[in-house]
């Protein structure tokens, strides 16, 4: 019995650290589309687009912010401009961050053209998730990256 209830207890615990980047893109894909495509003009595309963020000096941290804290403003992606607002996501868990960011990076194969690709960690999004910012904000260390 006493083995039974540890055992439930471990494959609970696990099932809480791995938390399932693929179904929760499913709150993402309303608007960056299941294939990360988007839709030109309205949402931006994730694939390819997230190896272009990951690639510049900053842009990991970047990727983290917007996730957290959403982004507002004018961008331009892959010669498109988009004028929308990327909601917050600061009500998911640092766990859960990480795993989404994993797989936005993995699943249209960005990270193959990331060379030296570390998966993202709870800890990394934890650490940034102390200096809250405004979706303008976000914006503003988005041009900071030097993307338009
Ligand atoms: C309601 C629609 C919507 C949803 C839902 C949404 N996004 Fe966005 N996302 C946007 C828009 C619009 C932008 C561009 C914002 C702008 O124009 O300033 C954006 C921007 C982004 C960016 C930054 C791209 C860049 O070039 O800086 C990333 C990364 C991103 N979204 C990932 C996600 C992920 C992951 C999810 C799910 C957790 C998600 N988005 C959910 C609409 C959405």
């Amino acid at each position: 019995m006493k083995r039974t209830l540890t055992a439930l207890l471990l494959i609970g615990s696990l099932a809480l650290a791995q938390a399932d980047g693929a179904k929760l893109y499913g709150q993402c894909a309303g608007c960056h589309q299941a294939t990360g495509q988007g839709v030109p003009g309205a949402f931006p595309p994730l694939a390819g687009h997230v190896s272009e963020i990951l690639n510049l000096k900053g842009g990991r941290e970047y990727l983290i912010k917007a996730l957290l804290w959403g982004l507002q403003g004018q961008i331009e992606v892959k010669g498109m401009k988009y004028n929308g607002a990327m909601p917050a996501y600061n009500g998911l868990k640092d766990e859960e961050i990480a795993a989404l960011l994993n797989h936005i990076a993995t699943a249209w194969g960005d990270d193959k053209k990331v060379p030296g690709f570390k998966p993202f960690t709870a800890a990394e999004v934890k650490a940034l998730r102390g200096n809250k910012l405004t979706p303008q904000q976000v914006l503003e260390e988005r041009k900071k990256l030097g993307l338009k």
